[in-house]
């Protein structure tokens, strides 16, 4: 009876420890901000990323004419994957999960540059190009 009590106690212990270190990742991992739109390109800062001395691995780009955010994803000082978080199966918003991101609707996952890894989506997520100048990360958005 004390080995089932023990035993018990050690998996509701690990099931809590698993779900805070997700939830600790998600919250010095991400940043969401307003982005801004100068001629075809979302434009914001590379200091977006920046967190307690080090870097996030990604943020989330906004702007109010767009109808689904932009999830850009930092694999160092210059190099970027800017992804719109719109599942291209049935179009639902995206949510991220460190280095991926899934659909709430039915399941489908896409990795860090946004390659489908889950189906029933069967094609990538729309990419943007990103180029560096003056600290200043351009989206283009064409
Ligand atoms: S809308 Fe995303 S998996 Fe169906």
């Amino acid at each position: 009876m004390e080995r089932k009590l023990f035993l018990k106690s050690c998996g509701y212990a690990c099931l809590g420890a698993s779900m805070l270190s997700v939830f600790l990742e998600s919250c010095s991992g991400s940043k969401q901000i307003e982005g801004t739109i100068m001629n075809a390109d979302l434009v914001v800062s590379v200091t977006s990323f920046h967190h307690n001395n080090s870097f996030r691995k990604y943020i989330i780009v906004t702007h109010e004419k767009m109808k689904f955010p932009i999830c850009v994803y930092r694999f160092n000082e210059n190099t970027y994957s800017a992804l719109l978080m719109r599942c291209p199966h049935q179009g639902a918003e995206l949510q991220v999960f460190g280095e991926k991101l899934e659909c709430p609707a039915h399941g489908s996952a896409f990795n860090n540059m946004g390659i489908v890894q889950n189906g029933p989506a069967d094609t990538n997520l729309r990419t943007f190009p990103v180029s560096l100048q003056n600290d200043q990360l351009y989206i283009s958005l064409k």
